[in-house]
């Protein structure tokens, strides 16, 4: 388990996530990618901190761990194939969370530990796979399941999806053999509305619109 780092570590490493340009995207980008921007005021660096954790910026820092999560069997046996990642492929699927923040102003954040900005994994919004509309997702490391820390993550993210990027609607999709996910994406509010297919895999499609979407109490600053 990685050591407790200082707030110095943590903050510099986060002044090199702004330096790279990962926040700070205007409205004029979300425009472009037909996100929703009237009323939204304009997004600069983000950070949100939920009860026990922090949904930060990638950094380089996170890499490695990044690497490790998407080797292990476990976490990823109801995703894609089914078939842990290589180093490459991890690697080319971080550089594509990063991306997805440049390119369209959000995606998916780190997700760590507020205690000791422990990386546990990742959670937020992206494209779905060659559409325009907008998923929630979440990958946990095995050590941080079953705490209630996905539900805690993905309740953040749709708050951020609904009340700062204004989106009409978030969905979901999950192998129908994936119950722990499955859970969550109920737990935090999205309804069942088919079966469907996509990253060519079946899967069960949920979906939430902005008048169906209530926030909770949790905190988040
Ligand atoms: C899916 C995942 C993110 C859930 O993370 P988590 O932090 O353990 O989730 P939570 O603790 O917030 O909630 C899990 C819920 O599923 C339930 N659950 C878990 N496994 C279950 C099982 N086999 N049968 C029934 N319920 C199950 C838990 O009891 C809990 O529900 P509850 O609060 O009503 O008791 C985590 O398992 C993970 O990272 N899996 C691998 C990656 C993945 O599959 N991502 C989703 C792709 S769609």
């Amino acid at each position: 388990m990685r050591s407790r780092k200082s707030s110095r570590g943590i903050l510099s490493r986060l002044v090199w996530a702004a330096l790279r340009g990962r926040p700070s995207v205007g409205d004029e980008r979300l425009a472009e990618r037909g996100v929703a921007t009237e009323g939204r005021p304009y997004m600069s660096f983000r950070m949100i901190e939920t009860q026990r954790l922090l949904l930060r910026p990638f950094t380089s820092d996170d890499l490695d761990e990044f690497v490790l999560l998407c080797a292990d069997p476990e976490v990823m046996r109801y995703i894609g194939s089914g078939e842990p990642q290589s180093r490459e492929r991890a690697e080319m699927r971080f550089n594509a969370l990063i991306k997805h923040w440049n390119d369209h102003a959000f995606g998916p954040f780190a997700v760590a530990t507020k205690t000791g900005d422990e990386f546990t994994g990742f959670c937020g919004l992206q494209f779905l796979d060659n559409t325009a509309e907008i998923e929630v997702g979440f990958r946990l490391a095995k050590r941080f399941w079953a705490m209630g820390l996905a539900t805690e993550a993905a309740k953040a993210s749709l708050r951020f999806g609904f009340e700062e990027l204004r989106l009409d609607r978030i969905v979901a999709v999950v192998q129908p053999e994936n119950i722990a996910s499955s859970r969550v994406i109920e737990k935090i509010g999205l309804r069942y509305v088919k079966d469907a297919r996509f990253y060519d895999t079946d899967v069960k499609y949920y979906a939430i619109n902005r008048e169906e979407y209530r926030p909770d109490d949790s905190k988040q600053e």
